[in-house]
């Protein structure tokens, strides 16, 4: 099973956005059993999976915030989970457990691109990360332009090894896909195609064993 994990300690950055649509991408792309578990008590990933149509590929939900991994549907090929936010100290060590790949959405502003600094660097810290089990990469989310904003932290993040994956727009399709329970990669094409482009990087990244620890 591969388990590949959205976390942040901020809200409002991403990270059920990018959960949804990473689940939506592999059910879709992939003739794999795709389980999605939300351990954020907002459950905005589950709520994603009860608007999504009967017809599309399946995601099996987990309630992970109330059961854990316990429901987890044992013939699962892809995990994907929605951590919650102000995940910290002890807690973050128990997230990061059930993780062989983390993503981190950073939002384009100075608050949230400090914050993220702190974020990843207790991430680091982490028994866990610091021997190499897990492999981290950080998402830019909602950029309007190509950003100098970022420039500070893809610096700080290039002392740490930890790369920015891909870039992603602000995009109402985000917002469509979400209220249809859909993934971007599942919209048609003709509306999604800079998404779906803008989303190969961070695919192709998890596609490969250079997301996986070694
Ligand atoms: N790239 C994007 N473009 C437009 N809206 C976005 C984008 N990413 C997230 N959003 C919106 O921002 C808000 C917060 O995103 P969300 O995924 O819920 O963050 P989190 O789970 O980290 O709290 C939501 O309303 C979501 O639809
Ligand atoms: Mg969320």
């Amino acid at each position: 099973m591969r388990t590949i994990m959205v976390i942040n300690a901020k809200g409002g950055c991403g990270k059920s956005t990018l959960a949804t649509n990473i689940a939506g991408y592999f059910a879709s792309n992939w003739d794999a059993v795709t389980s999605l578990a939300d351990y954020d008590p907002q459950a905005s990933s589950l709520d994603w999976l009860a608007r999504r149509p009967p017809e599309r590929d399946k995601i099996h939900g987990v309630d992970a915030h109330k059961h854990g991994l316990t429901h987890l549907d044992r013939n699962t090929d892809f995990l994907i989970i929605d951590a919650p936010a102000r995940s910290h100290g002890s807690e973050l060590t128990q997230m990061v457990r059930h993780a062989e790949t983390i993503i981190v959405p950073v939002l384009p502003s100075p608050i949230d691109i400090g914050a993220a600094a702190k974020f990843v660097t207790e991430l680091l810290d982490v028994g866990k990360v610091e021997r190499r089990e897990v492999k981290v990469a950080v998402v830019a989310n909602r950029v309007r332009e190509n950003l100098l904003i970022y420039e500070e932290l893809e610096k700080f993040l290039d002392t740490l090894k930890v790369p920015v994956i891909a870039t992603l727009r602000d995009t109402q399709n985000y917002i469509r896909a979400y209220s249809r329970g859909l993934g971007i990669h599942e919209l048609a094409e003709y509306l999604s195609w800079p998404d779906q482009e803008q989303w190969e990087p961070l695919v192709e990244w998890l596609e490969s064993r250079r997301s996986r620890p070694t």
